[in-house]
């Protein structure tokens, strides 16, 4: 049996904005993977969406004046929305509150418990008289007992950066009322035992050695080699799912036990719309069939690299645990940390309206913070898009047709001799493709990008070399091969760029008329330079990227606070 790729992108809280790092860290490489395994015609699908439940959620919300269903709908709406607009690919798109993750979450809490996995601990916790309910760490106000700032919450102090707990803070008060009827009271929560599972995931871990990214692995290992604890799974909020257990009645599942659980939610969600053709089994069932690749920012690796497949090996079922986890690092701004409330950075509404999503699917992709972080900043954004989008790509597209146009007209001119120089183009190509192909597959996002841009600049080189305008002038026959090869390789180029500027592509391949399909180009050269035939039309493009100009970049910023 062939197999299935599922692909899954960290689900982002919907409180607040998403902005170019968050892009960076997960969807976008996912969309790009994805959009390369449909080209190759493999079985893929791509689920994404929001985390919609706990402490953050809430008090969102609340500062809103908005109920959380209203909250949840509207946030949620404009995710989705600014997804869209950047092109992402999903094929199944939703959020953690659905009753399909309702059933799921029920169904493996319930398989955990059954396996011994889950336990009950008392603690102490702040509880508000005046709110009547319990705060968690980080809705608890109050004095920092160790350098004195006012407004420390009860997990860390953001004056001197000490992690704290709410018990430490002098003259506590909620964060929701303002009231300081601050006590601590006992409450009860559910565990699951990690512990129980150290050594299967010790070992499990070990099989993905050499597998996953550096950073994958060694924070798994990390966490593994300071020894698995209990982790609460239930929490004293509203905002959540309800646990099926008597004396729970008022309290939720913690929002990192059903997030991740949401991926199988949103996938019965999107199979539940058509029963009779998709299955939810068929991808989170199959493990020997499914190649699972989960895409997220390096915070998120230890919930997916432990917590989660913890999760899901507890309960019992033969479930599809993630084959490739690709963690990134983080992409920074420039000018400082992003902040929406201080303007400062570029979250992703400004972006697309300041450029097309493919600008910035380019940029974001070629400096993709695998390894190591990376930095945004509109100086490098401008030399980046004029350089390879307008000298290197646009350049040779308008040269090659607008050059084709002047002195064969609008239909392709025919292929004469192959000299040398195709056969060396022809050379490079079969190199640089099966390169870029390779770093594709291996998630070597910067790597494949260097290799588009390589594959460009031959056909830049090519043309240099062959000097169509001259050859017009002595042998016409030639300089119509040469543009016929160079034809060919425009619509090579959009190919090969689809899954990085999925809109350019479509573009340029509206150019020559009729099949706009992407299929991933795996023959030789010699033959896919041969696609287009004499005489088939095609149009010259009108301005297909636009160059950036010093006076905009200065704008942008001073707009986005980039600082000089
Ligand atoms: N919402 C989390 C964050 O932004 C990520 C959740 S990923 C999931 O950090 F898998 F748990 F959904
Ligand atoms: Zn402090």
């Amino acid at each position: 049996m062939t197999k299935k790729y599922l692909i899954t992108s960290a689900l982002t809280y919907i409180n607040g904005v998403p902005h170019i790092g968050h892009l960076a860290g997960a969807m976008l490489n996912a969309d790009f993977y994805a959009r390369f395994l449909r080209a190759k015609g493999e079985d893929v699908l791509f689920v994404g969406g929001t985390d919609v439940h706990g402490t953050k959620i809430e008090v969102g919300a609340a500062q809103e004046g908005l109920s959380l269903k209203d909250y949840i709908t509207k946030y949620h709406e404009e995710h989705r929305k600014v997804y869209e607009g950047f092109e992402l690919s999903f094929d199944a798109f939703g959020n953690t509150d659905s009753e399909q993750n309702k059933e799921m979450t029920w169904r493996i809490y319930e398989g955990l418990n059954k396996n011994g996995y889950i336990s009950e601990k008392i603690t102490k916790q702040a509880y508000c008289e005046d709110d009547k309910q319990f705060l968690a760490d980080s809705q608890v106000g109050g004095t920092c007992p160790y350098c004195g700032y006012e407004k420390a919450k009860g997990d860390q102090c953001e004056n001197c950066t000490k992690l704290l707990e709410p018990e430490e803070l002098k003259n506590p008060y909620s964060t929701i009322s303002g009231s300081h009827n601050i006590i601590f009271k006992d409450t009860k929560n559910l565990y699951i035992d990690m512990d129980k599972m150290q050594s299967h995931l010790e070992s499990w871990v070990e099989s993905k050695k050499g597998l996953w990214p550096d950073i994958a692995y060694t924070t798994a290992k990390k966490w593994l080699k300071e020894g698995l604890q209990a982790r609460g799974i239930t929490r004293d909020l509203k905002n959540g799912f309800s646990v099926p257990r008597e004396g729970y009645e008022d309290k939720v599942f913690y929002v990192w036990f059903d997030a991740p659980i949401g991926y199988i939610g949103i996938t019965k969600e999107w199979a539940d719309k058509d029963p009779v053709n998709r299955h939810w089994e068929d991808w989170w069932q199959d493990p020997e069939n499914v190649v699972h690749t989960e895409f997220m920012g390096k915070d998120n690796i230890p919930f997916h690299s432990i917590f989660f497949p913890g999760m899901l090996y507890g309960s019992g079922e033969n479930w599809t645990q993630v084959s490739f986890l690709k963690g990134t690092s983080w992409l920074n701004f420039a000018g400082g940390k992003i902040s929406k409330s201080e303007h400062r950075g570029v979250f992703l509404d400004d972006a697309l309206a300041e450029f097309p999503a493919d600008y910035w699917r380019y940029w974001i992709l070629a400096n993709s913070p695998e390894s190591d972080d990376a930095v945004f900043s509109f100086e490098n954004f401008t030399a980046t898009i004029n350089k390879d989008l307008n000298d290197v790509l646009g350049n040779f597209i308008n040269r090659v047709t607008k050059m084709t146009v002047k002195d064969f007209g609008t239909n392709v001119p025919a292929l004469g001799e192959i000299t040398e120089a195709e056969k060396e183009l022809y050379a490079t190509l079969d190199t640089l493709i099966k390169q870029y192909t390779d770093h594709m597959e291996a998630l070597e996002i910067r790597k494949a990008l260097a290799d588009l841009r390589e594959i460009w600049v031959s056909g830049n080189n090519y043309i240099a070399k062959t000097e169509p305008w001259k050859a017009v002038k002595t042998d016409k026959a030639r300089a119509g091969t040469i543009l016929n090869t160079g034809l060919n390789l425009i619509r090579l180029f959009a190919l090969l760029s689809s899954p990085v500027m999925p809109a350019k592509a479509q573009e340029i391949l509206a150019l020559f008329g009729k099949n706009k399909q992407v299929v991933w180009p795996e023959e030789k050269a010699e033959v896919l330079l041969q696609a287009l035939k004499e005489g088939d039309s095609f149009v010259a493009p009108e301005l297909l990227f636009q160059k950036i100009t010093p006076e905009r970049k200065e704008e942008l910023k001073v707009k986005y606070k980039e600082g000089v």
